[in-house]
């Protein structure tokens, strides 16, 4: 039967921990998460998992990236259930500090992400968002150090983000993007889907086929602006309230007037009532 994770929650008992899988010759692998895991989650574990050494998961729900008037304080907490899942894929270490172990009285250091972190799409929302990430993930690595660490497509502007950062700052960690996993009707899965009612929750997939139309009439030659423009419209016309839906290059996530400019990236985020969904596919 698998044993039940480690469910560790101060530095000392982390280092300690991880100095112990060194000592055993292990690869560590981190899979970064604010918890109330879903099967997205548990598809970067088990990508992690096949790298053959340990795995930790962490589990914080990190005040830095909300803004005050986002969800921090009723952002779904599930801790029992979630190192119960854990247990099933047999985790070795779950990370679980306190914002007062990760964020001490006084705390003032701070990581400034540049270049995908200013492309015009979640940065554009969510200002403090992308500098809350790269320093909480910074100090994921630091506390953890890790060989790999995954992140999910689902959040592709944040893979990105990442990515870039533990390549700026000589990170020995080697990032792993993992596709989105959705439900059958094609909604990706979010700790916020939760939030939905059940008309929302109906109409939720759209966001999804809308991509997939507008990344088939690019395929067929359509011209990307106009393509764009109408999805956004639809989407509109269907009840939802769009930040943004926008082609982008796929790597440097730079606007792209042309397919040629590509391969390219389609991201849209829209609200439907109080609830906030993002999702993006390749073309
Ligand atoms: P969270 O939203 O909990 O997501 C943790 C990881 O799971 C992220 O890498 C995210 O992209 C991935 N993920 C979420 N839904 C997914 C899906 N449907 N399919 C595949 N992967 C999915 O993202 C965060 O937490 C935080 O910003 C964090 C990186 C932990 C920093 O606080």
């Amino acid at each position: 039967m698998a044993r039940t994770p480690r469910v560790i929650q101060t530095i000392a008992a982390l280092r300690k921990t991880v100095a112990t899988y060194r000592k055993g010759g292990a690869k560590i692998a981190l899979v970064p998460t604010m918890g109330a895991l879903h099967d997205g989650h548990m598809s970067l574990v088990e990508a992690a998992k096949k790298k053959g050494g340990r795995v930790i998961v962490s589990i914080f729900v990190n005040p830095e990236q909300f803004a005050p008037t986002e969800d921090f304080a009723t952002y779904p907490r599930t801790m029992d259930t979630d190192v119960a899942r854990l247990k099933r894929l047999e985790v070795d270490a779950v990370w679980a500090p306190d914002v007062a172990v990760m964020y001490p009285e006084g705390f003032s250091t701070r990581v400034a992400p540049g270049g995908p972190a200013y492309a015009g799409l979640e940065d554009a929302f969510r200002p403090h968002f992308f500098g809350g990430v790269a320093t909480v993930v910074s100090k994921l690595f630091i506390q953890v150090l890790p060989d790999f660490a995954f992140f999910g497509e689902k959040d592709y502007q944040q893979l990105k983000v990442v990515t870039r950062m533990a390549a700026d700052l000589d990170l020995p960690v080697q990032i792993v993007g993992v596709p989105t996993v959705r439900e059958a009707d094609g909604l990706a899965l979010s700790s916020r889907n939760v939030y939905l009612s059940s008309q929302e929750r109906q109409k939720a997939p759209l966001l999804h086929r809308v991509l997939q139309d507008c990344a088939e009439k690019i395929r067929q030659g359509e011209p990307v602006s106009r393509v764009m423009a109408d999805g956004g419209q639809f989407l509109t016309s269907e009840g939802f309230v769009l930040d943004y839906l926008e082609a982008r290059n796929t790597d440097t996530l730079e606007p792209v007037a042309s397919a040629k400019q590509g391969p390219l990236r389609l991201l849209v985020a829209a609200r439907l009532g109080t609830t906030r969904l993002i999702d993006n596919i390749p073309v």
